[in-house]
C-alpha cells in the first residue's frame, strides 16, 4: 500500500494546487479530501447536502490539525463547498460554471461519488439513477471542466469498482435492466455504470493525451455509506450488515486505506501521461487489468458515442 507521506506536499503560498472531488463528505471521499488538504491542495468538496458536506469539512480540518501538529512539511490547503446533485444534470452544469468562473486551472478531478445497488429509479433527466450518478453526470462534469484540466496537464480520476466484472458481455447502455428481483438486476446496473466509467477513462486517455486519466477500484471498504440501502432494510438489514462485516473482516480494508489508490493516482510523480494513461489501479495503489469488456476499445467507443448522443438529446452539448 502506498504511504501518503511519500507523495509530494505543496505549500499553497508558493504553488496553488486545486482539486475537485465529488462525494467528498463520506467514506473513501472523506479520507481523500483529508490527505489532499494535508498535502496543501485547495479542494472543492462537492456534495448534494450542504449540512453533510460542511460537517465533514469541519471534521476533516480538525483531523488534519491533529495529524499535522508540529510537522514542518505540512502546509494545509483549503476546503470549499460546492453544491452538486449528480441526479440532476442542471446542477452539474451549474457547479461546473461556478468553477470555470473562479479558477484558471484544475490539477486533479476526482469523480468519486456513487450510489450502489439501489432500487430501480429514473432521474428527472431520464436516466437510471446508478448510471447517471455514477457515470453520466461525471462524464458531463469532466467535459465541462476539461479546459481547466488541459490548461495544467491535470489528472482525471474515476472511481470504478471490482463490481464492473459482473458485466461479462458488452451491454448497450440503453439496456436498463429494469427487471425483478431487484436484488440481482440492481448489481447489473451498478456493473454497467462502473464498466462505462473505465471505458470513459480509456477514451479520455486517447482523445486527450495531454491529461493523465486513470480509473480506480479502491478495495472492499465495508464501513462506508455505500451499503446503507441494504443495511437499513427493515428486519433483513441486520443480516446484510453482518454479511458485509464478515466480508470486510476477511477481504476488506479501512476507509482510509480505501483512499490510497485514488491518492496515488492524484499525486504520485511516478505516474506519467506517456506510460500510464488510461490505466486501472486497485486497492492500495496496485496496477491491475480491468475486465475484457472494460478494456475493449470498440465497446468503449460505443459507450462514448451513446453517452454524447443522450446528453445532446437533453440539451447538454459535449
Ligand atoms: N466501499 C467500497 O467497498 C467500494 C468498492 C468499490 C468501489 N467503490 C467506489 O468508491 C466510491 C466511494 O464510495 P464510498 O464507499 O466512499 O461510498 P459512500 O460513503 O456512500 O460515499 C458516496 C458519496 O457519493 C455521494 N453521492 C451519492 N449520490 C449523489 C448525488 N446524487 N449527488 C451528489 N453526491 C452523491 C454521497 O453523498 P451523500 O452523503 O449526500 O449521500 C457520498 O458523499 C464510489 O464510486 C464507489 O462506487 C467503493
Amino acid at each position: 500500500m502506498i504511504d501518503p507521506d511519500t507523495l509530494p506536499y505543496y505549500n499553497p503560498a508558493v504553488e496553488r494546487k486545486i482539486a475537485l472531488i465529488t462525494g467528498g463528505n463520506s467514506g473513501i471521499g472523506w479520507y481523500t479530501v483529508l490527505h489532499l488538504y494535508l498535502h496543501g491542495f485547495c479542494v472543492y468538496v462537492c456534495g448534494r447536502n450542504s449540512a453533510r458536506v460542511n460537517k465533514a469539512m469541519k471534521g476533516i480540518i480538525a483531523e488534519a490539525r491533529r495529524r499535522s501538529a508540529d510537522d514542518p512539511k505540512v502546509f494545509m490547503g483549503s476546503l470549499i463547498y460546492l453544491h452538486i446533485d449528480l441526479a440532476d444534470l442542471r446542477s452539474v452544469e451549474k457547479a461546473a460554471q461556478t468553477v470555470l468562473k473562479r479558477e484558471m486551472k484544475l490539477d486533479v478531478l476526482i469523480n468519486n461519488a456513487a450510489v450502489m445497488a439501489t432500487p430501480y429509479q429514473v432521474t428527472k433527466d431520464g436516466f437510471e439513477i446508478q448510471l447517471q450518478a455514477n457515470y453520466i453526470a461525471h462524464f458531463l462534469l469532466s467535459m465541462r471542466l476539461l479546459p481547466l484540466l488541459q490548461s495544467c496537464h491535470g489528472r482525471l480520476i474515476m472511481l470504478s469498482s471490482v463490481g464492473h466484472n459482473l458485466e461479462f458481455i458488452y451491454w448497450a447502455l440503453s439496456q436498463d435492466w429494469n427487471y425483478r428481483p431487484n436484488c440481482i438486476f440492481t448489481w447489473l446496473r451498478y456493473a454497467m455504470a462502473k464498466t462505462a466509467s473505465i471505458q470513459f477513462v480509456k477514451m479520455m486517455a486517447i482523445k486527450y493525451p495531454d491529461l493523465l486519466c486513470l480509473s480506480v477500484h479502491p478495495g472492499l471498504v465495508m464501513n462506508t455509506n455505500l451499503f446503507s440501502y441494504w443495511t437499513r432494510l427493515p428486519i433483513v438489514g441486520i443480516f446484510f450488515w453482518m454479511l458485509f462485516q464478515i466480508v470486510g473482516f476477511f477481504f476488506g480494508v479501512s476507509n482510509e486505506e480505501g483512499c490510497l489508490a485514488t491518492l496515488k493516482c492524484a499525486l504520485s510523480p511516478q505516474l506519467s501521461r506517456d506510460k500510464d494513461n488510461g490505466k486501472y489501479f486497485v486497492t492500495g495503489g496496485r496496477e491491475a487489468k480491468p475486465s475484457y469488456i472494460a478494456n475493449n476499445l470498440d465497446d468503449a467507443a460505443s459507450t462514448w458515442i451513446w453517452t454524447v448522443h443522450q446528453l445532446r438529446d437533453r440539451g447538454h452539448n459535449v
